[in-house]
């Protein structure tokens, strides 16, 4: 007898309709699975074989084969067991074929029966959904992310036994509607507060939060580089619901996700510096995405930005600029999403201490190393450059600064003129605006655009550097609650971006 259950394959970041065809007739017993899978797929014969047999099901001795189509599709991980094993009941005619029609099945078993969570459910949901499947047979575990997709039933099953349950119409669907779970969790015991001095530092971060910005800080050690690039998630804008929709997506199809429902905090991401370029910005044999797709509409942290090896991090400059990255394997290539505020830190020399007084014991090829590891064209893409010093001994005893939720309010508050700027357009924020979008909807008077012409005459900029000082000072301007961009904007944006010549120099 011959059957066929629906379920879906992960491709990059959506999902494919596959069919689970089963057929058991007379032979000598085996069980294959043909259809271009990986070894997790294989290795479900044996998953599926146990946990009907320890669910109290037969499995029967005869010659079964399976086949996921479409055959040419690459199919990975265990997340096809489920529908294998309603394929075999229903086969096998120890369950009645008829929901088959309108559902898809997803999960992973365990050799004693229970269904186990899988990865990408969010991205399953939205194909069933544009299918036009009636619903959705998933992992308890996954039932509030699956349950994020409107018009389509789902229906949690925990084992074997409930599986069956729903074949024969016994089990109900659930109807909850996963909300948006309401303020971070982990990030709660970091705030801007606990930050003693660096008014600069603060500032930046705001302007980095208020415009997309992505931000460099360098300066010597102990000053509290990292210290602030951890809290900038903290004055984030809080997540629209378009914007965790997207990074439950990602962050569930490389298996990130863990809490039931919508990812409720903006990703803070801080790879290591060893990590390769396929690591940072996807790839691999599977296209698989990378930290820069991992840490979309969050932060991208590289904390020590000299010790990156430099092949890595020019890799990141087309993902920066474009705010997506395309991996290609073989046939295949994947776009991923990348829109992430960049924040990097570095000590400015090996030893850390240049500038600082005499103190510092770098010899001349050691600064030329150091320098030459800082790409240039990726540092020319770092919209704020600040050098940050070590707080005065008083700092620590002064009134705290503000609070990560005061400089989150006053952050939205700019946000929302952006929107309303750019509304209609890809561009969500300042930073996100192309050259012909910051020329249209920028309006600089004459002082503003005469100080921009003067610093690039002088050769402080290039072009690129040009735009981006304008959309920086876009930002400022939109933080003071000025229509027009004033000199005064393009002055505070022009030094929060200097700092990134005299890096060159102090290195
Ligand atoms: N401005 C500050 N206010 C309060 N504490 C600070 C400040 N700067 C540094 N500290 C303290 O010093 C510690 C080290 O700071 P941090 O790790 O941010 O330094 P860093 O600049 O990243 O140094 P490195 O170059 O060595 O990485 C912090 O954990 C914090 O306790
Ligand atoms: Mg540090």
């Amino acid at each position: 007898m011959l059957s066929r259950v629906t379920t879906f394959a992960i491709d990059g970041l959506r999902s494919r309709r596959v069919t689970v065809e089963v057929d058991i007739r007379p032979g000598l017993p085996a069980f294959t699975v043909v259809g271009l899978g990986d070894a997790a797929v294989r290795e479900s014969r044996e998953r599926v074989r146990a946990a009907l047999l320890n669910s109290g099901f037969e499995f029967p001795s005869r010659r079964i084969t399976a086949n996921l189509a479409p055959a040419a599709l690459h199919k990975a991980g265990p997340g096809f067991d489920l529908a294998l094993a309603a394929g075999v009941l229903v086969a096998s005619g120890q369950a009645p074929p008829e929901m088959l029609d309108q559902w898809a099945f997803v999960g992973e078993l365990s050799l004693g029966g229970e269904v186990r969570p899988c990865r990408g459910v969010l991205a399953v949901a939205e194909g069933a959904r544009q299918f036009g499947l009636r619903g959705l047979v998933v992992p308890v575990e996954r039932a509030d992310e699956a349950t994020l997709v409107d018009d389509i039933a789902v229906v949690a099953v925990a084992s074997i036994k409930e599986l069956v349950g729903f074949l024969c119409g016994e089990l109900k669907t659930r109807a909850t509607r996963a909300a948006l779970v309401s303020k971070a969790t982990s990030n709660d015991e970091l705030d801007l507060a606990d930050v003693r001095g660096q008014e600069a530092g603060v500032g930046a971060l705001e302007i980095a939060a208020a415009g997309g910005h992505n931000l460099l800080l360098w300066g010597p050690p102990g000053a509290g580089k990292t210290m602030l690039a951890r809290r900038l998630p903290t004055i984030l804008p809080s997540l629209q619901r378009e914007e965790a929709l997207e990074i439950t997506r990602i962050h569930s199809i490389v298996g990130l996700h863990s809490t039931a429902g919508l990812v409720n905090e903006r990703p803070f991401r801080a790879p290591h510096h060893t990590i390769s370029s396929s690591g940072l910005v996807g790839g691999g044999a599977v296209p698989a995405p990378g930290e820069v797709t991992l840490a979309h509409h969050g932060v991208l942290f590289l904390d020590e930005l000299s010790e990156f090896a430099r092949s890595t991090l020019d890799a990141l400059r087309q993902p920066l600029e474009d705010g997506w990255v395309t991996v290609v394997r073989g046939q295949r290539s994947v776009r991923y999403p990348a829109r992430a505020i960049l924040v990097a830190a570095t000590n400015p020399c090996p030893c850390g201490y240049a500038g600082v007084g005499d103190r510092c014991r770098c010899s001349e090829p050691d600064l030329a190393r150091h320098r030459r590891r800082l790409s240039g064209p990726l540092v020319d893409r770092l919209d704020l450059c600040l050098s940050l010093q070590r707080p005065a001994i008083g700092a620590l005893t002064q009134s705290k600064g503000p609070t990560s939720e005061q400089v989150r309010t006053r952050v939205e508050q700019a946000r929302a003129i952006q929107s309303k700027r750019l509304r209609g357009l890809r561009a969500t924020c300042n930073a996100q605006m192309d050259s012909r979008q910051t020329s249209d909807l920028v309006r600089a008077s004459g002082p503003a655009l005469s100080l921009l012409d003067l610093a690039y005459n002088a050769s402080f900029l290039s072009m690129r550097g040009h735009q981006r000082v304008l959309k920086v000072a876009r930002t400022i301007a939109d933080l003071a609650g000025s229509v027009t961009v004033e000199r005064e904007h393009v002055g505070s944006a022009l030094a929060l971006r200097q700092h990134g010549s005299r890096l060159g120099e102090a290195a």
